[in-house]
């Protein structure tokens, strides 16, 4: 596999801490270019700190990471008035675990200033990984439309063709910012999209962390801490599932082996009404509206190959070297 340029946009967050690390396992694969940070499963002051914290985790203090938008464009972050995120990634937005404050500097732009200076300079096309609200990759489209042409594709987690989980219409990371979501579904940039779909089909187990307890490395312990806390008494857990769901390692997962998910290209419509469909992905699954497909959306992931291949990443540490 050639070594893939990535900008990984993310709101740390259990799930999305899991994704970094599976990541940063991979750097003969993936050469990530810069972790751009925004709002979400907590206040954008916390999400940055929490990426750091990761980036210290496993050892890669020299990674650029920066801090993003802070609230969406027209809707209050729901996390400002909601404990639905903190109810699922506790206060510290990542579960019981530890970490001490990072002391790693934070980059010195903007999440968006980072992304558009990236592309613009780019000596081949780059491929972003947001996995939550959409609002910086948004503002940078806005902000530099140019910048699209240099982007190979967009693997996203969000939306959903079914039931939302934040509510029945809408899915946590469109409903944050439904905006958002329209400019990137509108922008005509490839995406490929991880909705709930499929990634409520990778649900953790206590068997599966006690597999890493046993690997014995401080990453694998810290990522049993942060997990375990789908597994506290009374936890909160999303709806309709029976553990903590590794949403956003999806986004990881595919980009280093494919083969393991199915989908169909098809057309999506985000709902930006102010009403309870707010953030709502349409997903035309069976060509009914004739419209350009402008997505290629998973429903099927092969659950035992996702996680044999993450057991696998998360084994190399702590003898990953930065890039
Ligand atoms: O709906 C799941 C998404 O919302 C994931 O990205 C999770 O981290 C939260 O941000
Ligand atoms: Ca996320």
């Amino acid at each position: 596999m050639k070594k893939l340029p990535l900008i990984m946009d993310c709101d740390p967050g259990l799930d999305d801490a899991i994704a970094l690390l599976f990541a940063l396992a991979c750097p003969d694969e993936i050469n990530i270019l810069g972790i751009t940070t925004v709002f979400g499963n907590g206040p954008a002051s916390q999400t940055q700190a929490n990426a750091r914290r990761i980036c210290e985790l496993a050892g890669l203090t020299d990674l650029k990471v920066f801090g993003g938008c802070p609230r969406s464009f027209f809707m209050r972050n729901p996390t400002n008035d909601s404990t639905y995120m903190a109810d699922i990634h506790g206060e510290t937005g990542l579960g019981g675990c530890k970490l001490a404050v990072p002391t790693m500097p934070l980059g010195p732009q903007d999440s968006v200033r980072f992304i558009i200076d990236t592309l613009l300079n780019a000596s081949e096309p780059v491929t972003l990984a947001p996995i939550g609200p959409l609002t910086n990759i948004a503002c940078a489209f806005i902000m530099e439309p140019k910048i699209k042409t240099n982007v190979k594709e967009i693997v996203l987690m969000g939306g959903s063709m079914g039931l939302g989980n934040i509510n029945p219409s809408a899915e946590y990371n469109f409903s944050c910012d439904p905006q958002a979501a329209y400019v990137v579904f509108t922008s005509g940039v490839p995406i490929v999209m991880m909705g709930l779909d499929v990634t409520r089909q990778i649900q953790t187990s206590e068997d599966w962390l006690q597999t890493l307890t046993k690997m014995g490395t401080p990453v694998a312990q810290a990522v049993v801490d942060m997990l375990s806390y789908f597994y506290r008494p009374n936890a909160i857990l999303e709806p309709g599932v029976k553990g903590g769901v590794l949403h956003d390692p999806n986004v990881i997962g595919y980009l280093l082996k494919p083969e393991l998910y199915k989908g169909r290209h098809v057309y999506v419509e985000i709902d930006v009404s102010p009403t309870i469909m707010a953030g709502r992905s349409t997903v035309d699954w069976y060509h009914k509206l004739g419209k350009e497909p402008n997505a290629l959306v998973m429903n099927q992931v092969n659950a035992p190959g996702f996680f044999e291949l993450l057991t696998e990443r998360l084994s190399r540490y702590p003898n990953v070297r930065a890039q």
